[in-house]
Protein backbone atom coordinates (compact mmCIF):
# COMPACT_ATOMS: atom_id res chain seq x y z
CA UNK A 1 0.00 0.00 0.00
CA UNK A 2 1.19 3.38 -1.13
CA UNK A 3 -0.01 6.00 1.41
CA UNK A 4 -0.55 9.79 -0.39
CA UNK A 5 -0.01 12.65 2.00
CA UNK A 6 -0.86 16.17 0.53
CA UNK A 7 0.93 18.93 1.33
CA UNK A 8 1.01 22.43 1.19
CA UNK A 9 4.39 23.07 -1.10
CA UNK A 10 4.99 26.84 -0.01
CA UNK A 11 5.16 25.80 3.84
CA UNK A 12 4.89 22.13 4.35
CA UNK A 13 3.02 20.90 7.13
CA UNK A 14 5.70 19.71 9.73
CA UNK A 15 3.83 17.02 11.16
CA UNK A 16 3.67 15.63 7.49
CA UNK A 17 7.34 16.03 6.95
CA UNK A 18 8.25 14.40 9.99
CA UNK A 19 5.84 11.45 9.32
CA UNK A 20 7.88 10.92 5.71
CA UNK A 21 11.37 11.41 7.24
CA UNK A 22 10.32 8.45 9.82
CA UNK A 23 9.48 6.59 7.24
CA UNK A 24 13.20 7.23 5.71
CA UNK A 25 14.55 6.45 8.87
CA UNK A 26 13.09 3.06 8.95
CA UNK A 27 14.31 2.29 5.58
CA UNK A 28 11.47 3.19 3.38
CA UNK A 29 11.11 4.82 0.26
CA UNK A 30 9.52 8.32 -0.58
CA UNK A 31 8.66 10.08 -3.39
CA UNK A 32 8.86 13.86 -2.75
CA UNK A 33 8.69 17.00 -4.92
CA UNK A 34 11.74 18.65 -6.17
CA UNK A 35 11.57 21.73 -8.30
CA UNK A 36 12.52 19.85 -11.38
CA UNK A 37 10.57 16.59 -10.96
CA UNK A 38 9.57 14.22 -8.26
CA UNK A 39 11.93 12.30 -7.01
CA UNK A 40 12.36 8.65 -4.66
CA UNK A 41 13.73 8.47 -1.54
CA UNK A 42 15.42 6.82 0.23
CA UNK A 43 17.96 7.69 3.15
CA UNK A 44 21.46 7.88 1.41
CA UNK A 45 23.10 6.07 3.73
CA UNK A 46 21.43 2.96 3.87
CA UNK A 47 22.62 -0.12 1.77
CA UNK A 48 19.50 -2.07 1.61
CA UNK A 49 17.20 1.20 1.56
CA UNK A 50 19.07 2.56 -1.44
CA UNK A 51 18.70 -1.13 -2.85
CA UNK A 52 14.97 -1.10 -2.97
CA UNK A 53 14.89 2.14 -5.28
CA UNK A 54 15.98 -0.23 -7.98
CA UNK A 55 13.91 -2.70 -7.19
CA UNK A 56 10.57 -0.35 -7.17
CA UNK A 57 11.73 1.47 -10.33
CA UNK A 58 13.34 -1.65 -12.30
CA UNK A 59 16.14 0.46 -12.75
CA UNK A 60 19.62 -0.95 -13.62
CA UNK A 61 21.92 -1.54 -10.86
CA UNK A 62 24.86 -0.21 -12.23
CA UNK A 63 22.68 3.43 -12.87
CA UNK A 64 23.50 5.53 -10.15
CA UNK A 65 21.66 7.63 -8.07
CA UNK A 66 21.98 11.62 -7.04
CA UNK A 67 22.05 12.22 -3.35
CA UNK A 68 19.85 15.13 -2.07
CA UNK A 69 21.01 17.18 0.81
CA UNK A 70 20.54 20.72 2.75
CA UNK A 71 23.69 21.92 2.55
CA UNK A 72 27.26 22.53 0.73
CA UNK A 73 28.38 20.49 4.78
CA UNK A 74 26.70 18.18 3.87
CA UNK A 75 27.22 17.20 0.52
CA UNK A 76 30.85 17.43 1.72
CA UNK A 77 30.52 14.41 3.73
CA UNK A 78 29.35 12.28 0.59
CA UNK A 79 32.62 13.39 -1.41
CA UNK A 80 36.14 12.45 -0.89
CA UNK A 81 37.33 15.35 -1.56
CA UNK A 82 35.19 18.89 -1.77
CA UNK A 83 37.40 21.06 -4.56
CA UNK A 84 37.24 24.89 -4.81
CA UNK A 85 35.12 24.45 -8.19
CA UNK A 86 32.54 22.53 -6.50
CA UNK A 87 32.17 25.27 -3.83
CA UNK A 88 31.98 27.58 -6.78
CA UNK A 89 29.27 26.02 -8.40
CA UNK A 90 27.33 25.04 -5.27
CA UNK A 91 27.27 28.40 -3.81
CA UNK A 92 26.00 30.02 -7.51
CA UNK A 93 23.53 27.48 -8.12
CA UNK A 94 22.26 25.55 -4.80
CA UNK A 95 20.07 25.52 -3.70
CA UNK A 96 19.02 24.53 -7.45
CA UNK A 97 18.88 22.09 -10.64
CA UNK A 98 22.55 20.94 -10.65
CA UNK A 99 24.07 17.80 -9.53
CA UNK A 100 27.72 17.29 -8.72
CA UNK A 101 29.56 14.58 -9.66
CA UNK A 102 32.60 13.95 -6.89
CA UNK A 103 35.04 10.74 -6.08
CA UNK A 104 32.52 9.37 -2.96
CA UNK A 105 33.59 8.71 0.37
CA UNK A 106 33.36 5.60 2.32
CA UNK A 107 29.72 6.12 3.14
CA UNK A 108 28.05 6.17 0.35
CA UNK A 109 26.89 2.89 -0.59
CA UNK A 110 27.69 0.60 -3.40
CA UNK A 111 24.40 0.79 -4.86
CA UNK A 112 24.13 4.74 -4.63
CA UNK A 113 27.25 5.36 -6.57
CA UNK A 114 26.10 2.28 -9.25
CA UNK A 115 28.97 0.14 -8.20
CA UNK A 116 31.30 3.08 -9.11
CA UNK A 117 33.91 5.59 -7.45
CA UNK A 118 32.02 8.52 -7.63
CA UNK A 119 29.06 10.41 -6.18
CA UNK A 120 25.95 12.99 -7.56
CA UNK A 121 25.27 15.20 -4.88
CA UNK A 122 22.35 18.22 -5.21
CA UNK A 123 20.89 20.86 -2.85
CA UNK A 124 16.96 21.19 -4.15
CA UNK A 125 15.17 23.79 -4.21
CA UNK A 126 11.73 22.51 -3.14
CA UNK A 127 10.57 23.75 0.37
CA UNK A 128 9.02 19.95 1.00
CA UNK A 129 12.44 18.56 -0.36
CA UNK A 130 14.29 20.57 2.04
CA UNK A 131 12.45 20.45 5.06
CA UNK A 132 12.18 16.64 4.43
CA UNK A 133 16.77 16.63 4.50
CA UNK A 134 16.40 18.74 7.52
CA UNK A 135 13.76 16.02 9.26
CA UNK A 136 15.74 13.38 8.25
CA UNK A 137 18.77 15.07 9.23
CA UNK A 138 20.59 12.95 6.45
CA UNK A 139 20.82 12.88 2.47
CA UNK A 140 18.21 11.13 0.58
CA UNK A 141 19.16 9.48 -2.72
CA UNK A 142 16.77 9.73 -5.05
CA UNK A 143 16.45 9.04 -9.19
CA UNK A 144 13.26 10.58 -10.54
CA UNK A 145 9.88 8.91 -9.36
CA UNK A 146 9.26 7.08 -12.44
CA UNK A 147 9.42 3.35 -13.43
CA UNK A 148 13.04 2.77 -15.62
CA UNK A 149 12.78 4.29 -18.96
CA UNK A 150 9.43 5.94 -18.84
CA UNK A 151 8.29 9.59 -18.28
CA UNK A 152 9.68 11.50 -15.33
CA UNK A 153 6.72 12.41 -12.74
CA UNK A 154 5.96 16.03 -12.19
CA UNK A 155 2.76 15.44 -10.19
CA UNK A 156 1.83 12.39 -7.55
CA UNK A 157 -0.52 11.17 -10.02
CA UNK A 158 2.09 10.64 -12.60
CA UNK A 159 4.22 8.29 -9.45
CA UNK A 160 1.11 6.29 -8.96
CA UNK A 161 0.81 5.48 -12.49
CA UNK A 162 4.73 3.88 -12.30
CA UNK A 163 5.29 3.02 -8.11
CA UNK A 164 1.63 2.32 -6.90
CA UNK A 165 1.85 -0.27 -4.50
CA UNK A 166 5.71 -0.05 -4.75
CA UNK A 167 6.75 2.82 -2.39
CA UNK A 168 5.54 3.49 0.99
CA UNK A 169 4.31 6.70 0.63
CA UNK A 170 4.20 10.25 -1.74
CA UNK A 171 4.29 13.36 -0.70
CA UNK A 172 1.76 15.25 -2.85
CA UNK A 173 2.39 19.05 -3.14
CA UNK A 174 0.88 19.10 -6.53
CA UNK A 175 3.23 20.17 -9.76
CA UNK A 176 6.86 20.70 -9.74
CA UNK A 177 7.21 24.25 -11.08
CA UNK A 178 10.40 23.63 -12.99
CA UNK A 179 10.08 20.65 -15.65
CA UNK A 180 13.16 19.41 -17.02
CA UNK A 181 15.70 17.53 -14.86
CA UNK A 182 19.28 18.79 -12.74
CA UNK A 183 22.24 19.52 -15.25
CA UNK A 184 24.67 16.68 -13.77
CA UNK A 185 28.10 18.24 -14.14
CA UNK A 186 31.05 16.32 -13.41
CA UNK A 187 33.70 17.19 -11.34
CA UNK A 188 35.93 14.03 -10.11
CA UNK A 189 38.16 14.16 -13.40
CA UNK A 190 40.80 16.11 -14.67
CA UNK A 191 38.03 18.97 -16.20
CA UNK A 192 34.90 19.66 -15.76
CA UNK A 193 32.29 17.80 -17.62
CA UNK A 194 28.39 17.72 -18.42
CA UNK A 195 27.26 14.63 -18.42
CA UNK A 196 23.58 15.53 -18.75
CA UNK A 197 22.31 18.64 -20.13
CA UNK A 198 19.52 19.87 -17.86
CA UNK A 199 18.19 23.22 -15.80
CA UNK A 200 21.18 24.77 -15.52
CA UNK A 201 22.46 25.89 -19.09
CA UNK A 202 26.24 25.15 -20.29
CA UNK A 203 26.77 29.06 -20.46
CA UNK A 204 25.85 29.93 -16.82
CA UNK A 205 28.37 27.04 -15.94
CA UNK A 206 31.04 28.03 -18.21
CA UNK A 207 30.63 31.65 -16.86
CA UNK A 208 32.15 30.28 -13.76
CA UNK A 209 34.06 27.50 -14.88
CA UNK A 210 35.65 25.50 -17.87
CA UNK A 211 33.66 22.91 -18.83
CA UNK A 212 33.15 20.77 -21.66
CA UNK A 213 29.94 19.24 -23.24
CA UNK A 214 30.08 15.57 -22.37
CA UNK A 215 26.72 14.77 -22.80
CA UNK A 216 25.84 11.94 -24.51
CA UNK A 217 24.47 12.79 -27.92
CA UNK A 218 20.69 12.03 -28.31
CA UNK A 219 19.70 10.28 -30.92
CA UNK A 220 17.63 11.55 -34.44
CA UNK A 221 15.82 8.78 -35.39
CA UNK A 222 11.96 9.35 -35.04
CA UNK A 223 11.27 5.84 -34.52
CA UNK A 224 9.83 6.11 -30.70
CA UNK A 225 6.49 7.77 -28.85
CA UNK A 226 7.94 10.80 -29.31
CA UNK A 227 8.76 12.46 -33.08
CA UNK A 228 10.06 15.46 -33.02
CA UNK A 229 9.21 17.18 -37.09
CA UNK A 230 8.19 20.50 -38.58
CA UNK A 231 4.55 20.26 -38.67
CA UNK A 232 4.41 19.60 -42.44
CA UNK A 233 6.16 16.65 -41.93
CA UNK A 234 3.65 15.21 -39.06
CA UNK A 235 2.04 11.70 -40.51
CA UNK A 236 -1.03 10.48 -38.71
CA UNK A 237 -2.37 7.21 -39.10
CA UNK A 238 -5.05 5.43 -37.75
CA UNK A 239 -3.18 5.46 -34.10
CA UNK A 240 -4.41 7.74 -31.33
CA UNK A 241 -2.45 10.67 -32.14
CA UNK A 242 -1.06 13.57 -30.16
CA UNK A 243 1.07 16.67 -30.88
CA UNK A 244 2.91 19.11 -28.77
CA UNK A 245 3.18 22.44 -30.60
CA UNK A 246 5.04 25.83 -30.01
CA UNK A 247 2.48 27.50 -32.07
CA UNK A 248 -1.39 27.08 -32.23
CA UNK A 249 -2.32 25.51 -35.59
CA UNK A 250 -4.86 22.93 -37.07
CA UNK A 251 -4.00 19.79 -37.31
CA UNK A 252 -5.89 16.69 -38.16
CA UNK A 253 -9.60 15.95 -36.89
CA UNK A 254 -8.64 13.83 -33.73
CA UNK A 255 -5.29 14.53 -32.85
CA UNK A 256 -4.87 15.59 -29.22
CA UNK A 257 -2.83 18.99 -29.43
CA UNK A 258 -1.31 20.86 -26.32
CA UNK A 259 0.08 24.46 -27.49
CA UNK A 260 3.58 25.50 -25.26
CA UNK A 261 4.34 28.41 -26.83
CA UNK A 262 7.80 30.49 -27.44
CA UNK A 263 9.38 30.62 -23.87
CA UNK A 264 11.80 28.23 -23.26
CA UNK A 265 11.33 28.39 -19.39
CA UNK A 266 7.60 28.06 -19.83
CA UNK A 267 7.71 25.34 -22.38
CA UNK A 268 9.74 23.48 -20.49
CA UNK A 269 7.96 23.59 -17.29
CA UNK A 270 4.74 22.59 -19.42
CA UNK A 271 6.46 20.10 -20.99
CA UNK A 272 6.44 16.79 -18.84
CA UNK A 273 3.09 17.77 -17.58
CA UNK A 274 1.86 17.42 -21.19
CA UNK A 275 3.87 14.57 -22.31
CA UNK A 276 1.87 12.64 -19.48
CA UNK A 277 -1.62 14.25 -20.51
CA UNK A 278 -1.48 12.73 -24.04
CA UNK A 279 -0.20 9.55 -22.46
CA UNK A 280 -2.89 9.16 -20.52
CA UNK A 281 -5.37 10.08 -23.57
CA UNK A 282 -4.06 6.75 -25.01
CA UNK A 283 -1.73 8.48 -27.67
CA UNK A 284 0.21 6.04 -29.15
CA UNK A 285 2.47 8.77 -31.15
CA UNK A 286 3.17 11.99 -29.83
CA UNK A 287 4.56 14.42 -32.43
CA UNK A 288 6.53 17.57 -31.51
CA UNK A 289 6.95 20.77 -33.88
CA UNK A 290 10.44 21.13 -34.18
CA UNK A 291 12.16 23.75 -31.63
CA UNK A 292 12.93 27.38 -32.29
CA UNK A 293 16.62 27.52 -32.62
CA UNK A 294 18.85 29.37 -29.94
CA UNK A 295 20.73 27.74 -26.86
CA UNK A 296 17.99 28.21 -24.64
CA UNK A 297 15.94 25.12 -26.03
CA UNK A 298 19.11 22.93 -26.01
CA UNK A 299 18.38 20.93 -22.85
CA UNK A 300 14.44 20.98 -23.76
CA UNK A 301 15.85 18.96 -27.40
CA UNK A 302 18.14 16.86 -25.34
CA UNK A 303 15.71 15.60 -23.03
CA UNK A 304 12.67 15.32 -25.57
CA UNK A 305 14.96 13.48 -28.07
CA UNK A 306 15.65 10.29 -24.84
O1 LIG B 1 16.35 16.86 -11.29
C1 LIG B 1 16.85 15.76 -11.04
O2 LIG B 1 18.06 15.48 -11.24
C2 LIG B 1 15.94 14.65 -10.49
C3 LIG B 1 15.46 15.09 -9.11
C4 LIG B 1 14.66 14.02 -8.42
O3 LIG B 1 16.57 15.49 -8.34
N1 LIG B 1 16.62 13.40 -10.41
C5 LIG B 1 16.92 12.66 -11.50
O4 LIG B 1 17.54 11.46 -11.19
O5 LIG B 1 16.66 13.00 -12.64
P1 LIG B 1 17.76 10.31 -12.24
O6 LIG B 1 18.31 9.17 -11.46
O7 LIG B 1 16.52 10.08 -13.02
O8 LIG B 1 18.89 10.86 -13.17
C6 LIG B 1 20.18 11.07 -12.61
C7 LIG B 1 21.20 11.21 -13.67
C8 LIG B 1 21.37 9.94 -14.47
O9 LIG B 1 21.61 10.30 -15.81
C9 LIG B 1 22.62 9.33 -13.83
O10 LIG B 1 23.33 8.53 -14.74
C10 LIG B 1 23.41 10.56 -13.44
O11 LIG B 1 22.45 11.49 -13.04
N2 LIG B 1 24.30 10.27 -12.31
C11 LIG B 1 23.96 10.03 -11.03
N3 LIG B 1 25.04 9.73 -10.30
C12 LIG B 1 26.10 9.80 -11.13
C13 LIG B 1 27.50 9.56 -10.96
N4 LIG B 1 28.02 9.22 -9.81
N5 LIG B 1 28.28 9.71 -12.06
C14 LIG B 1 27.75 10.06 -13.25
N6 LIG B 1 26.44 10.27 -13.46
C15 LIG B 1 25.63 10.14 -12.42
MG1 LIG C 1 15.26 9.64 -14.52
Amino acid sequence: MTTVLKIDPKHPQQELILQAAEVLRGGGLVAFPTETVYGLGAIATDAKATARIFEAKERPATSPLIVHVASIAQAARFAARWPDEARALADAFWPGPLSIVLGKSPIVPAAVSGGGETVAMRAPAHPVAVALIEALGEGIAAPSANRSSRLPPVRAEHVLKGLDGRIDLVLDAGACPGGLESTVLDLSGAKPRVLRRGAISLARIASLVEVEDASRPASEDSSGWIRMAPVGEFEFTEVRSGAILVRERALAEGVAVRVLGEDARAYASRMYDALHELEDAGCEVVWIEQLPAGSDWDAIRDRLRR
